[in-house]
């Protein structure tokens, strides 16, 4: 691979960060990119100013979707270090995802190392407040211009930095969840399990309806028969039934997300009956009357673990905890933000650290 070039600004201020952050609405100066041909494979890297892509009306993602992307954080520790977490399983992910999107896979290791050397460079984004990160996305999109649908010849990688507060407005407060059966999200054996827009375009009506109606979010249930619930869309879902905790297992259209992986991990650690299975919404109504559900939360890069309060099906209302998070939402939050934050021993080697990069502009 050849070496990344720089075309650095000359910051002139210091970063301001603005007291509320939000999600995503906010970039660093530099971008990294890359591009794709046959010919040359990935070639051209650069870490460069943040400005408009220049695309050409016919480049093929914009009519037919084909890309993929991604999300991790970086975060500053107590004694200002900066640290990634477990950023090898999502630069992996972006390779799973890629796959069925016909998309050329990446160096995973001149990946990382892309990655490292633009958090370093933008290092004075990272926010330090706890709740706050270094929201990370990088993207492949396919980028020739042509009409006919196949896979397009050339495409561009890019990844974008976006300082960060909490992703739902509620913060950690519970979130109110409709159960949605009028339409499905993905299939077994489509793209459900892989982070490309599709997924999220699939999503959006749905979405939209569930906010009009008071709900943050929807439970997605199979494509199928729509009778196993699958995952929100943003996070995945575990449901703490007394003696077990259960997650839908990965089936091909759950996405499998870091944060879902990480806390089974935990749970496991904590000797904890943590199960991946089918899990359908008629059990979880079951349960719930018997009195056998303490808690529902999710879990994804973006919320970290958040607390549902309410999950309705069909007009039938459950709530859990009274509206407040639940013990094992607390403890799991606080486990995963100490780890993020270096307060705690990092076990299973997820933290990569920062080092310092400085570049002569
Ligand atoms: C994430 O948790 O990183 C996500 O990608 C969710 C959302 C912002 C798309």
């Amino acid at each position: 691979m050849e070496k990344i070039q720089y075309n650095l600004l000359k910051r002139e201020k210091p970063v301001k960060l603005p007291a509320d952050l939000g999600f995503g609405k906010i970039f660093t100066d530099h971008v990294f990119e890359m591009d794709y041909s046959s010919e040359k494979g990935w070639h051209n890297p650069i870490i460069k100013k943040l400005e408009n892509i220049p695309m050409h009306p016919a480049s093929m993602y914009l009519h037919y979707g084909q890309g993929v992307f991604d999300g991790l954080k970086a975060f500053k520790t107590e004694s200002d270090e900066i640290v990634l977490f477990r950023p090898q399983k999502h630069i992996q992910r972006i390779n799973n995802s890629s796959k069925k999107l016909c998309i050329p896979n990446v160096d995973t290791e001149f990946l990382l190392q892309a990655l490292i050397e633009l958090v370093s460079i933008e290092r004075d984004w990272i926010p330090a407040k706890a709740g706050e990160s270094l929201y990370i996305r990088p993207f492949i999109y396919g980028s020739e211009p042509f009409i006919g649908v196949r896979p397009s010849a050339f495409y561009k990688l890019m990844i974008i930095l976006s300082p960060v507060g909490a992703y739902y407005p509620e913060g950690f407060k519970p979130v109110k969840i409709l159960v949605q059966d009028d339409y499905v999200r993905a299939v077994r054996k489509g793209l459900g399990d892989c982070k490309t827009p599709a997924n999220y375009a699939a999503s959006l009506y749905a979405g939209e309806d569930a906010k009009k109606k008071g709900f943050t979010q929807v439970l997605w249930l199979d494509g199928v028969e729509q009778k196993y619930i699958e995952e929100v869309g943003t996070m995945n879902i575990f449901i703490n039934f007394k003696n077990e905790v259960a997650t839908p297992k990965l089936n091909g259209s759950i996405l499998p997300g870091v944060t879902r992986d990480s806390v089974i991990q935990i749970l496991k650690d904590w000797n904890i009956n943590v199960t991946e299975r089918q899990i359908s919404i008629d059990e979880v109504i079951d349960e719930y009357k018997k009195g056998n559900v303490t808690g529902v939360f999710g879990t994804g890069t973006a919320a970290i673990i958040s607390p549902v309060g309410w999950l309705t099906f069909k007009g039938l209302e459950m709530n859990f905890n009274n509206g407040q998070p639940g013990e094992l939402d607390i403890k799991l939050f606080e486990e995963l933000t100490s780890l993020h934050y270096g307060k705690i021993e990092d076990k299973h080697d997820w933290i990569v650290h920062v080092e310092k990069k400085e570049i002569e502009v």
